[in-house]
């Protein structure tokens, strides 16, 4: 957001008093407070107009022949976004903020990916190719993203015809719908779910079905998800290992799963990004390997997940050669590339050797016990995770002596307000009714030290409303 007419200008010419052609004066420096251009906004070439016009203001009133925006338009915004919400983790992370808690809410670590990674990424920016790199990905992450494949699963994947690199996980999911979906095409999700997909296969007009797992076991319920596909279907949506559950689909729910989608003739997306991060000797299973399933599934990696580089948002799709045209036109449409210095940072990250990869689940494996058993000592009934960041925590063996009667919103803000911890309702994740609203999800990817404090926190949080609790009842 910065006077794109000043900028150059207040770079060359350091120090010094400027007054751009927008009539805003700066020092050189503060053109990021100089923001909010409606040419910036629309994205359109055409007349820089200040977001804030003020009548009368000779600094606003250089734009002569341009009308003053002082209304809003009256007309209707898109009407799916205009009904999303703010993201839960949006708001809960600003309670996390307001209250000086510690947030286990968000899933992304505190602390940095592989040097060697971040290495790579920063010496890419200084040898000259910093435009817009090839649609599809740089070679060498798209070598990289077939490699691993072939490494870790066995699935021979052609790194030109085959490949697509996007901004992150999130625009993955989008292209990938987009790629299949039309208008009144069925297409199966499974709750609790991410909270971008509901939105996008609305977005896209196509009519979700949802199937909902139930905890503690968060087993595929056959009969349901049988009965959720026919004539319409077009893609089922699938995340393994799950978020929030922390669940691993098993080989024999895949294989349930794999027959219905060849049955319906349908397509998969999967949802994988969090493939590496098992526990307990659990293996991912990409779909994609099952047999049938080569040519119907758009498999999904994420390298902010799997190099604990969340803000990097560089995501990898695998897809045949028969869905990679769609898939590709689809990124094309929406951000076109992912910035090249990233994925050739992440194509160093896919190589580094098997112990590197097996080390990432250890380690984390190390924080979900650390957080598991404090959270159980403090008397949650906690689900058992088999992958992912995060643990679900049933806060009802708890709530009698704590004095609490409130359902998991209310239980989260007060974990916030008083205990300074954040966890996140698993309501969130359930776009129906009747959701079980006695669960918290704990983010664990995080240090040592932060889990020691939330912990502890937790637990003179647990004994004060006990102590309440009882001069209440004394
Ligand atoms: C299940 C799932 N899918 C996708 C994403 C988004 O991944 P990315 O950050 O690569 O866009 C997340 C992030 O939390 C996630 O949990």
């Amino acid at each position: 957001m910065f006077c794109t007419r000043l900028r150059p200008r207040a770079i060359g010419r350091r120090g010094r008093n400027l007054r751009c052609g927008c009539g805003f004066r700066l020092r050189h420096g503060q053109f990021a407070r100089h923001r909010g251009t409606r040419r910036e906004q629309i994205g359109a070439p055409g007349p820089l107009v200040p977001s804030r016009f003020v009548p009368n203001n000779p600094e606003t009133t250089l734009f002569r022949g341009f009308p003053p925006m002082t209304t809003a338009p009256a007309r209707p915004q898109n009407h799916l976004l205009s009904a999303t919400g703010t993201t839960i983790f949006t708001v809960m992370s600003a309670l996390a903020v307001e209250h000086g808690a510690i947030n286990l809410g968000q899933g992304f670590p505190d602390y940095d990916g592989p040097e060697d990674v971040i290495r790579a990424a920063a010496d890419a920016l200084f040898d000259g190719r910093n435009q817009y790199p090839p649609l599809t990905g740089v070679p060498a992450l798209r070598n990289a993203v077939a490699a691993h494949n072939k490494r870790f699963y066995g699935i021979e994947v052609d790194p030109n015809r085959e490949v697509v690199v996007t901004s992150g996980a999130t625009e993955a999911i989008t292209a990938c719908l987009m790629a299949v979906l039309n208008p009144g095409d069925e297409c199966v999700l499974i709750e609790p779910l991410y909270d971008t997909y509901l939105p996008v296969v609305k977005l896209l007009g196509a009519v979700p079905k949802l199937v909902r797992l139930t905890p503690p076991r968060w087993e595929l319920p056959r009969a349901e998800l049988a009965a959720a596909f026919g004539p319409k279907t077009k893609a089922i949506l699938f995340n393994t290992p799950m978020n929030p559950t922390g669940k691993v689909f098993t080989a024999a729910e895949l294989a349930f799963l794999a027959e219905l989608i060849q049955r319906h003739d349908c397509y998969a997306v999967c949802d994988e990004v969090y493939e590496h991060l098992t526990f307990d000797g659990w293996k991912h299973i990409p779909l994609m390997s099952l047999p049938g399933m080569r040519a119907r599934c758009m498999r999904i990696g994420s390298a902010g997940k799997t190099f604990s580089l969340t803000g990097w948002k560089v995501g990898y799709i695998t897809c045949d050669a028969s869905l990679q045209p769609n898939v590709a036109k689809a990124h094309q449409n929406l951000t076109f590339t992912t910035p090249p210095n990233l994925q050739r940072g992440v194509a160093v990250g896919l190589a580094k050797d098997d112990a590197w990869f097996a080390s990432v689940g250890t380690e984390l494996q190390a924080k979900r016990d650390l957080l598991a058993e404090g959270l159980a000592r403090l008397g949650f009934g906690v689900l058992p995770t088999m992958g992912s960041y995060f643990i679900t925590a049933d806060f009802r063996p708890l709530a009698a002596a704590l004095g609490f009667t409130g359902d998991d919103v209310a239980f989260c803000r007060a974990l916030t307000a008083e205990a300074k911890v954040t966890a996140i309702p698993v309501t969130a994740f359930y776009a129906g009714a009747d959701a079980p609203n006695h669960y918290a999800r704990f983010a664990f990817c995080k240090g040592e030290a932060v889990l020691r404090e939330a912990l502890a926190r937790l637990e003179a949080w647990v004994t004060a409303r006990k102590a309440q609790g009882r001069q209440a009842v004394g």
